[in-house]
């Protein structure tokens, strides 16, 4: 994930010193960070700029003849794209994918050392790996239908009731648990949330302490809790510049290809969190906008449950 950012020097106070995660390189105008877990050389970039907003999303692909690939698959959509130069990373394409989202598809990267039992660096909510993006996409059909065509298997949904229901967020992955993909009904193309993977529920009820007694009480904008849909215990906080991070613990498994997606009512109190509580309207209204995108209005408006 790259971040435009504003203040980098908080930006990677908050990142660094509140979340934990490890500063692999800096440079006056970026700062380049892993969890640690990781062992490639970064997973989020901060850049500075003056305007917030999301440069990028990324994803590993396996080797270069996949980047071969997908410029065979930009050229026969007509999308966006280029070959980049990215420090640290081995072949990268850069595409807009055809609903607008700016992807980086990246062939490998440097290595640096196995952090994971490392234990004297843990810091923070002790974050070990990017678990996945979340993404505001004002046609979230066609969003899954896009990355279902790329590999992506859906694990839940959450659609209207009634026979015509419109599904109105999806839960994609890749890698064997719920989502390295997520769509949500709205404004879009935006990034909603980026989300690090946590050891424990503990890790995360940790942060809350720190957070709500270092100058960061109004960061946190939802939780903690357990989500309804993918069972993982949760919390949404808003970096200095409002991009929102999610901390997540203990989904589940999705390998076994009979698994079938699980479908949530749009109006089941269970859903967003598993005890009932409610998301806030920033919750489905906010998210970073992408650099240089023009957005559109979602294509329906979803009934959905909002914090009063
Ligand atoms: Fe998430």
């Amino acid at each position: 994930v790259r971040l435009i950012v504003r203040d980098l020097g908080a930006s990677r106070a908050f990142y660094e010193g509140v979340i934990g995660l490890i500063v692999e390189d800096a440079d006056e105008d970026h700062v380049w960070l892993r969890g640690l877990e990781e062992r490639q050389h970064h997973s989020l970039v901060l850049e500075r700029g003056e305007a917030p907003c999301c440069a990028s999303i990324g994803f590993r692909v396996f080797g270069e003849e996949d980047i071969e690939r997908a410029i065979h698959w930009a050229k026969t959509l007509g999308l966006q794209h280029s070959l980049v130069q990215r420090r640290y990373q081995g072949r990268t394409l850069f595409v807009v994918d055809p609903t607008g989202n700016r992807l980086e598809l990246v062939s490998g990267m440097e290595k640096r050392d196995r952090l994971l039992q490392q234990y004297g660096l843990y810091r923070g909510v002790h974050p070990q790996r990017l678990d996945h993006v979340n993404l505001f996409a004002p046609e979230v059909q066609a969003s899954l239908d896009l990355y279902a065509s790329l590999g992506f298997r859906l694990t839940e949904y959450a659609e209207e009731d009634g026979p015509n229901g419109r599904i109105a967020a999806g839960w994609m992955h890749r890698k064997g648990n719920v989502h390295d993909i997520a769509f949500t009904n709205g404004t879009g193309p935006r990034l909603h949330h980026f989300c690090y993977w946590a050891p424990t529920a503990m890790n995360i009820i940790h942060l809350c302490d720190v957070m709500a007694t270092t100058g960061y009480l109004t960061n946190m904008e939802r939780g903690p809790g357990r989500h309804g849909i993918s069972n993982a215990f949760f919390l949404y906080v808003r970096d200095p510049d409002g991009h929102r991070l999610e901390i997540y613990a203990s989904d589940y498994q999705t390998m076994d290809p009979d698994h079938e997606p699980i479908r949530w009512s749009l109006r089941d109190p269970r859903r967003q969190t598993l005890w009932g509580a409610s998301a806030p309207k920033s919750w489905f209204e906010e998210g970073s906008a992408f650099l240089e995108t023009s957005q559109r209005p979602a294509s329906f408006k979803a009934d959905v449950i909002v914090a009063s």
